[in-house]
């Protein structure tokens, strides 16, 4: 999202001003890997315990999309190190589905995630998942809209890891700025993380929104999945998504798009600068739901989830006048400013927009100083957001295992 349309550059600022100014061009080649390594994991892994856990990982780096087989390099021992290869894939019924393996070291099918993309069947009526080893995978990946049924399948979202580093200004606009974007319908992914470790942006800098994953498929579905990014970490753009024990991680608007979607059991985690004591200034915003008009069923339900990390931040912000997001029974600490939401200074939006809260407990879910268009749900109105017919689940969505 373009934050220079709205007026909210003292938001910015706030933020901006007490970030590090960092080189901003991130060359395409050795120096984007030690950049990685040097300085973008240990940016994030500050505020993000669970990203300390990636850097021993074996950081495979990956520009040009080939598939690189039989990199078996020997060695000094001259043990090859693909001996103790041992994937644990599920068992699958081969008329239904398909599997195809991605290991960095080269010890089974393809070296990176795009080349096994581009090795799936187009328009095939069975799943093809794409099993990808332990590694941190450094490369920018485009599921295609032709390319349906896909399942990218890791090791554990604290192990295995897709990460790039582009951003608006790069890619031409914050949608292209994923490191992962799926156009393709019925795409799943399990265990694994979507990164972008673009730099922070110092203070003024425009074009820095940097999107970790795009979904603009229909009827997309991520178990046990972490989202690491800062500004607009999660383009959850458009179609129905089923999000479970998920870990996302952001600043300003970093669950955004304009998906009907439910969350479960996740959490989210605003990375957004502390606020010193007593200050009022509100620096993030946990979502921005792009609901344009009243004919649309889009919206973000939030059930059973978990609201923390530093800063004073947003529930949500009306990127579009419909906006339309709920959390239920979620805890929240003190990091929701206590009037909870913002109509992005555009007082029309008020009658519009829906912002609900069900049951939530935790500090941050104090309701007495919400502002006036917040709600306090009723069971019923609760129940038509988490309820799983809320994103069609059973036409589409299959059971974890
Ligand atoms: C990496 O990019 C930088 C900046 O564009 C350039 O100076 C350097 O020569 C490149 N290194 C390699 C190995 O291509
Ligand atoms: C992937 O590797 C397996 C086993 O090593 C092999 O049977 C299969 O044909 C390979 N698939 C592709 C598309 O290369
Ligand atoms: C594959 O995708 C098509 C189109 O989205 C869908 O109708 C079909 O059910 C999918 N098949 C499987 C095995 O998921
Ligand atoms: C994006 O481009 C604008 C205009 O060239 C520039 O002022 C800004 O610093 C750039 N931002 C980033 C993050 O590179
Ligand atoms: C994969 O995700 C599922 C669903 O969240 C979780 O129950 C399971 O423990 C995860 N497995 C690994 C290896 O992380
Ligand atoms: C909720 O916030 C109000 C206003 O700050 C405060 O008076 C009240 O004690 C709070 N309630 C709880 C349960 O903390
Ligand atoms: C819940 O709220 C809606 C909208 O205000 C209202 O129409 C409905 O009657 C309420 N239901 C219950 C059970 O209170
Ligand atoms: C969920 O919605 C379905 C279909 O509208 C309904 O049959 C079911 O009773 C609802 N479940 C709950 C727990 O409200």
């Amino acid at each position: 999202m373009n934050l220079q349309k709205h007026s909210l550059a003292a938001i910015l600022s706030v933020i901006l001003a007490t970030l590090i100014s960092r080189q901003l061009t991130i060359p395409n080649n050795e120096t984007s890997l030690n950049y990685l390594k040097n300085i973008g994991f240990k940016t994030f892994s500050t505020t993000s315990p669970i990203l300390s856990l990636f850097i021993p990982n074996k950081i495979y780096k990956n520009h040009h999309r080939h598939n690189h087989q039989c990199h078996r390099t020997k060695k000094k021992t001259g043990i090859s190190i693909c001996n103790n290869f041992t994937p644990k894939f599920p068992t699958i019924d081969t008329t239904t589905t398909s599997i195809l393996c991605v290991d960095g070291n080269g010890c089974c099918n393809f070296t990176t995630v795009q080349s096994a993309v581009d090795a799936v069947e187009v328009l095939s009526p069975k799943r093809t998942i794409i099993w990808i080893n332990t590694g941190v995978y450094f490369e920018k990946v485009t599921v295609p809209k032709t390319k349906a049924n896909v399942t990218f399948q890791g090791q554990g979202f604290e192990s295995t890891a897709i990460v790039y580093n582009d951003n608006a200004n790069i890619s031409h606009g914050t949608f292209y700025s994923g490191s992962v974007q799926v156009f393709a319908p019925n795409f799943i992914a399990k265990n694994l993380s979507f990164m972008n470790v673009a730099p922070i942006p110092g203070p003024g800098i425009v074009g820095a929104q940097a999107v970790a994953i795009r979904i603009a498929g229909d009827e997309a579905a991520f178990w046990g999945c972490g989202f690491f990014g800062a500004q607009d970490t999660l383009h959850d753009d458009r179609g129905r998504h089923y999000f479970k024990d998920c870990y996302i991680q952001g600043s300003i608007d970093f669950v955004f798009g304009n998906g009907r979607s439910i969350y479960e059991n996740c959490k989210l985690i605003s990375m957004a600068n502390p606020v010193p004591v007593g200050s009022k200034n509100v620096n993030g915003a946990i979502t921005a739901h792009g609901r344009a008009s009243n004919d649309e069923n889009s919206g973000f339900a939030f059930d059973n989830c978990f609201v923390g990390g530093t800063g004073r931040v947003w529930l949500g912000r009306a990127w579009r006048p419909f906006s339309r997001v709920i959390f239920a029974y979620t805890t929240m600490t003190s990091i929701i400013a206590p009037e909870g939401w913002n109509d992005l200074n555009d007082p029309t939006r008020d009658q519009t927009i829906f912002y609900g809260e069900y049951k939530c407990t935790g500090e941050g879910a104090n309701t007495t100083l919400r502002t006036s268009y917040a709600q306090n749900l009723n069971d019923t109105q609760a129940s038509s957001f988490i309820n799983m017919s809320f994103i069609d689940a059973d036409q589409w969505l299959q059971p974890f295992a």
